[in-house]
């Protein structure tokens, strides 16, 4: 087997599994209740694997954990994984986190603190002290829309990326150094940081992970070329503002399921705002595979 050398690599694992955002259907997949058939399951995980996402509707509440639960089963993902970080110093974390802010003098509960707050997340991938490319998707299921805002960004870094390979080939190497991206998690009083590359190739796929929220960072590890950095998180930057092609946004609204890939593409959302009687909450879960079906070709991508 020839050996590539990182950029042949990195090419290679760029045009391994592209995904587009292009000709994204804009009705969602009909999801049943109970069970979800084998065709929604089929065209989820063929819009997941085109797109690096996809759009589901179940048509009547409750929209519940366990409706997470189900489709997570449906598309083969396993048992949600708990980070970890949710569970340490005394927090209490499900298997599927529960995402809104407490109504106005209600008490906190034990969940995580990023969940619950109105305010915007720039894009980022879920799992922050995990390694790159471990917590492969996640599910988001709507149960319930604020007053106004939350608006869900979807950015293909995958594709992104894929060009920066060809404009800037150096620029797109400098981004694979491991500590380039330092996350760090705002927990329980933890500081505690995660030096990864923002984008490598694991098992001939690009793995991506495309951060810049709050408590993100661009780092030149040692060695590192600065220059080269700063051009690679220039083009991305430009590359994800609102009117790119590799920019989506959607408006989650009660009842939709988004199913996406952790991998090739990040999320963030709009700031939102809650009322009486109309509180934002969305139901998370995350999991270490991406979605199969019996109905299609591989097992795990
Ligand atoms: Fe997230």
């Amino acid at each position: 087997m020839p050996i590539l050398t990182r950029l042949e690599a990195l090419r290679a694992g760029a045009a391994a599994q592209p995904i587009t955002f292009d000709a994204v259907p804009t009705v969602p997949v009909p999801a049943d209740p109970d069970p979800i058939s084998a065709a929604t399951l089929a065209e989820i995980v063929r819009r997941y694997r085109r797109h690096g996402f996809a759009l589901a509707q179940f048509p009547s509440g409750p929209w519940t954990e366990r409706t997470v639960e189900r489709l997570a089963a449906g598309l083969g993902l396993g048992e949600p994984f708990v980070p970890p970080l949710y569970t340490r110093g005394g927090y209490a974390s499900s298997a599927v986190s529960r995402i809104g802010a407490p109504a106005d003098g209600a008490a906190s509960t034990d969940q995580h603190p990023h969940f619950e707050t109105t305010v915007g997340q720039e894009l980022h991938c879920d799992g922050t002290l995990q390694e790159i490319g471990e917590v492969r998707s996640a599910i988001l299921l709507c149960q319930s829309q604020g007053v106004d805002g939350g608006t869900t960004t979807l950015f293909n870094a995958h594709g992104a990326f894929t060009e920066l390979l060809d404009a800037d080939p150096e620029a797109a190497r400098a981004l694979t150094a491991r500590g380039v991206l330092v996350r760090r998690a705002t927990f329980n009083g933890s500081s505690e940081t995660r030096e990864t590359p923002a984008f490598t190739v694991h098992e001939g796929q690009l793995v991506c992970r495309y951060c810049v929220d709050a408590t993100d960072r661009w780092a030149v590890p040692p060695g590192g070329d600065a220059d080269a950095i700063g051009r690679g998180t220039e083009f991305l930057h430009r590359a994800r503002q609102i009117g790119s092609r590799y920019v989506r946004r959607i408006d989650l609204v009660a009842g939709q399921a988004l199913v996406m890939d952790n991998t090739r593409i990040s999320h963030g959302r709009d700031a939102y705002r809650d009322g009486p009687g109309r509180r934002r909450c969305l139901l998370r879960s995350l999991h270490l595979h991406h979605p199969r079906h019996a109905g299609t070709d591989d097992d795990d991508r």
